[in-house]
């Protein structure tokens, strides 16, 4: 049976909406649930102690900051805890594992990445100049033939990349600015497909799921994927990271220095430098939270209630924002115009033609009246940003309004007026 959210009852769970300030950038850092922060004031007032001691206190230190693993692991799908490694952010997690697989990247080899967030891109570009591999882009094309600014990766524009010399296959699960959800598991059983008929001998697959996790399930095994990195403060909890390594990778590819850093002893070991235990322990309010969204009390029953939610604010806004008057004022939506599950209510949109905006001017209207969060730009997807077509200034970008499932369909009402106001 399908479970409907109860969106005024998640709301009191985050202190920070009881405010009455509209969080409309939530792809840029959701808000945090109570539950977290009492978890993290718990840790630091009670079991604030260096780890693996035999006292007490320590053991229960210990056990706090170890069961954060087996949570992320929840999340990712992931079959053992001991795939899993914490650390400050996706972009660092990606960048040291980049580094730890120099070893085994030979020149010639052929990464293909996208052009999304850098997260996923730098770390890959990156490794490929320091050990002279080759690097393709799997550049997301225009679905509608009227809107040159309605991209989507397709599965058809990245098989011809493929060759005998791919290694590493880099791409978002969704994107930050475009807001599609890309099929991960059937993208990922073509490319290998393909890779194996063209004899490439390894290929490991990376998946940027910090847009996807708030909206969908993740599903590593399914997906077939190798390394996978999400963001706990894009899901309701503090800044931090999990990354995903699956275990015949992290036995092969990665470089044994590199290695300790990443498991030594523990989740927490990753980084030199990394999160503090109190955030990592913060990080286990998420499955609770979740799972209190429905009487169902099952992850998939609550990204089900999550994507039913998060459908209709997409489509209330998109229904404004491609109406026939919109389309005549030059408004482009830069993505999948249409909504549905295949896209989470992530919108972004430029004006071009003859009465051309900037997205800064559009999204000031929103900062003068107060009270709403909105923002422009690139979204560190520099290279999407820079490709859109026609182009737009990259450092300006697009308007990006970014919802989640503790938005409601008022709020969205409220955003179309204050846009109406604006294209008036
Ligand atoms: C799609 C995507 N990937 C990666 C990141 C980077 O995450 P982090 O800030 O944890 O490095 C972001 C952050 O906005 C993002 O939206």
């Amino acid at each position: 049976m399908a479970h409907v959210l109860d969106v005024s009852s998640a709301r009191l769970q985050f202190p920070a909406l009881k405010s009455g300030f509209m969080f409309a950038d939530n792809a840029g850092g959701s808000q945090i649930t109570q539950s977290s922060i009492d978890l993290i004031v718990d840790y630091l007032a009670n079991t604030n102690v260096q780890l693996g001691a035999d006292y007490s206190v320590s053991i229960s230190s210990t056990q706090r900051v170890f069961s954060a693993a087996e949570h992320a692991r929840e999340l990712f799908g992931a079959e053992d805890k001991d795939e899993i490694i914490f650390g400050p952010s996706s972009t660092a997690n990606l960048e040291n594992l980049a580094r730890g697989m120099e070893g085994s990247i030979e020149a010639g080899d052929e990464f293909i990445i996208t052009g999304e967030h850098e997260a996923n891109c730098g770390s890959w570009k990156k490794l490929a100049e320091r050990r002279g591999a080759v690097i393709k882009y799997w550049h997301s094309t225009p679905t509608n033939p009227n809107n040159p600014y309605s991209l989507s990766l397709k599965v058809e524009d990245l098989l011809p990349l493929v060759s005998a010399k791919t290694r590493i296959v880099a791409f978002t699960a969704t994107s930050n600015l475009l807001g599609s959800v890309v099929p991960v598991q059937e993208i990922t059983k073509a490319l290998r497909a393909e890779a194996a008929a063209k004899g490439a001998k390894k290929v490991e697959v990376s998946i940027d799921c910090v847009a996807y996790a708030p909206h969908r399930r993740m599903d590593v095994r399914a997906w077939d994927i190798d390394f996978c990195v999400f963001s706990f403060y894009k899901v309701y909890a503090p800044h931090i990271s999990a990354m995903y390594v699956r275990a015949p990778a992290l036995a092969t590819s990665v470089s044994s220095i590199v290695h300790h850093f990443l498991r030594a002893e523990g989740p927490w070991k990753l980084q030199p430098g990394g999160p503090g235990y109190e955030t990592v322990y913060g990080t286990t309010s998420v499955i609770p939270y979740l799972l209190s969204l429905t009487p169902a009390h099952n992850l998939d029953a609550t990204f089900a209630a999550i994507a039913a939610h998060e459908t209709k604010l997409v489509t209330a806004l998109l229904a404004y924002l491609t109406a026939p008057e919109q389309a005549a004022r030059g408004l482009c939506v830069v993505g999948v115009e249409e909504p549905g599950l295949s896209r989470v209510p992530t919108v972004s949109f430029v004006v071009v033609g003859e009465r051309p905006m900037r997205s800064k001017d559009i999204v000031r209207v929103f900062d003068e009246r107060g009270g709403i969060g909105i923002r422009y730009g690139h979204f560190y997807a520099y290279t999407l940003a820079s490709l859109l077509p026609p182009p737009v200034d990259p450092e300006e970008g697009a308007v990006r309004v970014s919802l989640v499932h503790y938005n409601t369909l008022e709020e969205v009402e409220t955003i179309i007026s204050v846009f109406k106001e604006i294209f008036a």
